[in-house]
This record gives structure tokens, sequence and C-alpha cells, in this order.
């Protein structure tokens, strides 16, 4: 395990709650901190997909995800979304990566106008500001004229757009490796050697 290296992930009301579950397993394995922002449709999305029930409490969140995940309950700090006083929510304390995961529609469009209505789009706000790694997971279909803008402001802002859209050149057996292999990508995004996936080329 990495030690002391911090992120902070958004996980919104898109559909593909897998692959937050996922990338939070994966991350708590290299991540001594998480710093968690969940939007109230993420719940919605959760409950609908996966079956699993979020309260609206921050530290009940972090301890059923925690469980869920079978992880160290130091790491996954989460924060409701106007808790303006996390260190997420300043340039001065925020880590310097973020990933959203999944993002909606209407948080890219927060993020691209800048709006920082809550602490999520604030945190995303200052991973840009900053000058830090903020990676995306946009997922609708089809995409808009108005959801591809969104993502080309933010693509010429520095944000890296990763869109749900796993490979299949690796003949997936089951849902999991799906999500796997977009955890994967995002984590050699983050500069995180990994070997969840067989890396293109070296397969036999
Ligand atoms: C089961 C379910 C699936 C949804 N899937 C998507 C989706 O794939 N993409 C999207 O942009 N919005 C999707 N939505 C709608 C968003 O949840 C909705 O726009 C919400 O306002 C997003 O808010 P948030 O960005 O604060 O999470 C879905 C909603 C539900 C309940």
């Amino acid at each position: 395990m990495t030690q002391d290296r911090r992120i902070s992930v958004g996980v919104t009301g898109a559909s593909g709650a897998i692959y937050a579950l996922n990338l939070l397993k994966h991350l708590s394995s290299y991540y001594s901190e998480i710093h968690l922002m969940i939007t109230d449709a993420a719940r919605i999305v959760f409950a609908t997909e996966q079956n699993l029930s979020l309260p609206e409490s921050p530290a009940k969140i972090a301890k059923i995800l925690c469980q869920h995940l079978n992880c160290d309950d130091e790491i996954i700090k989460v924060y409701a979304k106007e808790n303006w006083y996390a260190p997420v929510a300043s340039g001065s304390a925020a880590p310097k990566q973020m990933v959203i995961c999944p993002a909606s529609m209407g948080c890219l469009s927060a993020i691209a106008t800048g709006a920082s209505n809550n602490l999520l789009e604030r945190a995303a706000d200052v991973v840009i500001k900053e000058k830090g790694q903020l990676i995306l997971l946009p997922r609708e279909m089809p995409f808009s004229t108005i959801h591809l803008k969104n993502m080309l402001t933010l693509s010429e802002a520095g944000v890296t757009i990763m869109p749900a859209a796993p490979g299949f050149y690796n003949n997936p057996e089951s849902i999991d490796q799906l999500a796997d292999f977009v955890s994967a990508r995002i984590l050699n995004h983050l500069g995180i050697e990994n070997s969840i996936c067989q890396a293109w080329g070296y397969k036999n």
C-alpha cells in the first residue's frame, strides 16, 4: 500500500453505482485517505442498482461503505453537501487528485460553469483552479450537444474525461470484470501501477 496518499472522490446520480464501488475498493488499497462526497441522487441510484441503502448521515455512509468494501474504517471520510469546512473545500488543504465516478450530466454542467453549489462541485472547482488532476467518468446515452460542449470546456480546462466505456478485448466474463477494467484505467491515469487487468499487448 502507498502511504500518505490522499484523494477526493465524488459519486453522483448517473447510472453505474458499480463503477463507484469498484473504484473505491481499489483506491482503498493505494490511498490512506479517501475524501468522499456522494449526492442525494447517487444514494437513490445505489439503492436501485446495488440494493445498497445509504442513509443521509455522512458518518453512517462511511461506516456502511467501509463494511461493504471490507476496508479500514479510517480510510473513507464522507462529507455532507454543505460542509464548507471540509478540507476539499479549500485549495490550501484539498487533495491534488479527484475522481468523479460516475458523473451525471448535471454535475458536468455545474463544474463546467464553475457553479460550486455544493461541496462536490466546489471540490472539483478547487482541483481545477489549483491545477490538480480531475478525472470525470460521465455516463449518458446518447450525449447531447450540450453534454459534449460541457465535456469540451472541461477538457480544455485540463480535466480528463474517461467515459464509462469498458473495453471488451480482455473477454470479460462478469460485470465486475467490466468495472475492474474501468477502475484499472482510472488508476493508470492517477499514476498508480496496478495489475487489476491485463495490460494491452501482454495477452498470450
Ligand atoms: C436510476 C437512475 C439512473 C440515472 N442515470 C443517469 C445517467 O446515466 N446519467 C445522468 O446524467 N443522469 C442520470 N440520472 C438522473 C440524475 O440522477 C439526475 O439528473 C440528478 O439530478 C443528478 O444529480 P447529481 O448530479 O446531484 O447526482 C439517473 C437517475 C436515476 C434515479
